[in-house]
């Protein structure tokens, strides 16, 4: 028996809100798979990456339109430091395009951006630029998009330990009173709620170091398509196999 039905759409467009039984809360996507699809095409790597944003473009567009409430997308890692200097800046450049592009269309459309990262290591140029588009969206209230940029799992609890470690020593946090919560709240994606989906493109099934805390009970869909052929329709079958999925928080049902 088939545990879950999903409801098609005649035409295949893009499924709307009212198309999922149950839709995540927070989705987060590893974007895997440029460099392999820039292989196939005989192009530079630098093309991958920018063939990358523009299926970026349409995936956060569709996420709006849905409704879904947080989109986090792991853009650079802090492991990302160690590609060729010729790719680094290729994805560097491609970070200022993209927000001097749509920076727009986001704040036109409520999107609040968040930056989950360091941003002290980045060029001034993009440092600036972030910081730009996090104060111009700041009290946006629509879909919340974090775009991890120099972004750690490991890297981010370390950071949210010594804060702990600051507020306990001056003595205006009780080591006894630090709860789950206490932890979240000091990590980048506060306030927020914990990631339901976790997409991971191009068949890879690694979590490297993406939203550790924030994916302690996320279901992992790993679609088989490296990320620049990552359809909106594609996007849509991951959200249904979320959507048929059981949850169950480590209980029983
Ligand atoms: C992984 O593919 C992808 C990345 C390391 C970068 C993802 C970045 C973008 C899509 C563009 C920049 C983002 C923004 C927000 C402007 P890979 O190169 O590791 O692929 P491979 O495993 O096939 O080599």
């Amino acid at each position: 028996m088939a545990l879950f039905a999903p409801k098609r759409r005649p035409h295949h467009g893009p499924m709307h809100r009212e198309d999922f039984a149950k839709l995540p809360r927070h989705v987060a996507i590893i974007m895997d798979g440029n460099g392999r699809w820039a292989k196939k095409h005989k192009l530079a790597v630098a093309m991958g990456h920018r063939q990358g944003v523009e299926a970026l473009r349409e995936i956060i567009r569709h996420t709006d339109d849905l409704g879904i409430e947080a989109l986090s997308l792991y853009a650079f890692s802090t492991e990302n430091w160690n590609r060729s200097a010729e790719e680094v800046a290729a994805l560097m450049a491609l970070i200022l395009e993209f927000f001097a592009s749509e920076i727009d269309e986001l704040d036109a459309k409520n999107v609040r951006i968040l930056i989950l990262g360091e941003k002290s290591r980045l060029p001034d140029k993009q440092r600036e630029a972030l910081v730009r588009a996090e104060e111009r969206t700041g009290k946006n209230t629509g879909l919340r998009l974090n775009i991890a940029i120099n972004y750690g799992g490991r890297a981010e609890l370390v950071r949210a330990a010594r804060e702990l470690a600051l507020l306990a020593q001056s003595g205006s946090l009780d080591p006894a009173r630090i709860t789950e919560r206490t932890v979240a709240d000091h990590l980048y994606t506060r306030g927020q709620p914990d990631v339901d989906l976790l997409i991971r493109t191009s068949g890879e099934m690694r979590l490297s170091n993406f939203l550790l805390y924030q994916c302690a009970y996320a279901e992992f869909v790993f679609p088989p398509v490296l990320w620049p052929d990552f359809t909106v329709r594609d996007y849509d079958q991951a959200l249904q196999v979320f959507g048929g999925r059981q949850r169950r928080f480590g209980g029983r049902t």
